[in-house]
């Protein structure tokens, strides 16, 4: 193999592979339990798949429209009408992407010019800062703090800049599965009143949500949804996160920018899937079941921790569940996480990984949207920790 002659001067300097892939590797090559990366380890129904055979043999295999094709973005827009009543428009407010990734990473290289600022909130979803960076933007992190992970608005408020373009936000959150109540909407509508700001609100765990508690959407919110690019993922929602479809909501000047890129970076998105995915939406039942779906799962895992020396933050939403570990040693949390996927036989996440100076505050993430042998299985080896 040849090798690149010239030194290259890299976009993304500080950033190597994903923690998300260094703990799913290591996982496999010690064939532990893998409770790192967030997927299910179960399948999603059959009748989804035979949907998209049917679209794929009824001929409907070439391009589909830029935007998506119609009746998918029917169904989205009907389904966000019904959750949070809000209309979005789906000839000029909605758009089927590749993913939430692409989403995120579109709205930003369409609204995000060299030297504005973006507020992000650490513990960050991973993928946020590099596409800011790639587009000259400059990240401002502000913290959600441990144990209870709540926005700080006195800090936004300070962090506000003539420069501040965008604040991207998630709930529910990973990694710390806590959820936004209507008091945080509140402050951030306060935070961005009389702004050009943008809010690109992540939600792609919009239907884990538990305890009762529900989602409180941007889309909720009329002030908000002014000024809001929110993200969903098809992939949390349905058990198909290999299949990289999701979407975006929003006002139409602000979707007709995102469009501008999608059309270039992605263009559309496969054809039969998205077919498949509106006649498989028609049924609310598949979404609205699957907070209770979830509950179940984290309910058990927690059981099965109970005799642990794990010490498990509340997990309002996401399939995710923190750990602390401080009863079993003082180890920084990539060693311990090391040591337990190769000694103990269970990878997770160290959520230092989700800071960019690497705050370490002893907790683990494990990812609880597997089957209840796996849950098990994981749960004996852990409380022999
Ligand atoms: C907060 C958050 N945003 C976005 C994504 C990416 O979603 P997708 O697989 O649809 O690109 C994930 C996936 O783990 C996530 O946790």
């Amino acid at each position: 193999m040849p090798t690149f002659p010239v030194r290259i001067d890299s976009r993304l300097p500080q950033v190597g592979t994903t923690i998300f892939t260094v703990m799913s590797r290591l996982a496999q090559e010690c064939g532990a339990i893998n409770l790192s990366q967030g997927f299910p380890d179960f399948n999603a129904e059959d009748v989804l798949f035979e949907r998209v055979a049917h679209w794929m043999r009824a001929g409907f295999n070439q391009y589909a429209p830029m935007a998506g094709v119609g009746p998918l973005r029917e169904a989205i827009a009907h389904k966000v009408a019904a959750l949070y009543g809000t209309a979005y428009d789906p000839e000029t407010e909605i758009t089927v992407t590749a993913g939430a990734t692409q989403a995120l990473f579109t709205a930003v290289a369409a609204l995000v010019h060299p030297g504005d600022e973006v507020i992000v909130f650490e513990p960050v979803y991973d993928s946020y800062a590099p596409a800011i960076e790639l587009q000259g933007g400059r990240v401002v992190r502000l913290q959600l703090a441990a144990p209870g992970y709540r926005p700080d608005w006195d800090a936004v408020a300070a962090a506000i800049t003539p420069r501040t373009r965008m604040i991207m936000i998630n709930s529910p959150h990973n990694p710390t599965a806590t959820v936004w109540t209507a008091d945080d909407l509140a402050g951030l509508a306060a935070a961005t009143r009389g702004t050009g700001i943008v809010v690109v609100s992540d939600e792609v765990y919009e239907h884990i949500v538990f305890d009762g508690r529900r989602h409180e959407s941007c889309a909720r919110d009329a002030e908000l949804a002014a000024r809001s690019v929110i993200v969903s993922s098809f992939g949390k929602t349905y058990h198909i996160t290999g299949w990289k479809v999701g979407y975006v909501v929003a006002p139409r000047e602000l979707m007709a920018e995102f469009r501008k890129v999608h059309q270039f970076n992605v263009f559309t998105v496969n054809t039969p899937v998205q077919l498949a995915l509106a006649d498989y939406m028609a049924d609310a039942s598949r979404h609205e079941g699957l907070a209770a779906f979830y509950q179940a799962k984290r309910d058990f895992f927690g059981a099965g921790l109970a005799g642990s020396r794990f010490e498990l933050l509340p997990s309002a939403g996401t399939y995710f569940q923190l750990a602390r570990y401080r009863a079993i040693c003082d180890e920084p949390d990539t060693a311990f996480v090391e040591r337990l996927t190769r000694d103990s036989g269970v990878a997770a996440i160290p959520v230092s990984a989700f800071f960019a100076d690497g705050r370490d505050e002893r907790v683990l993430r494990f990812c609880f949207a597997k089957n209840e042998a796996t849950l098990a299985a994981a749960c004996e080896r852990l409380c022999r920790v």
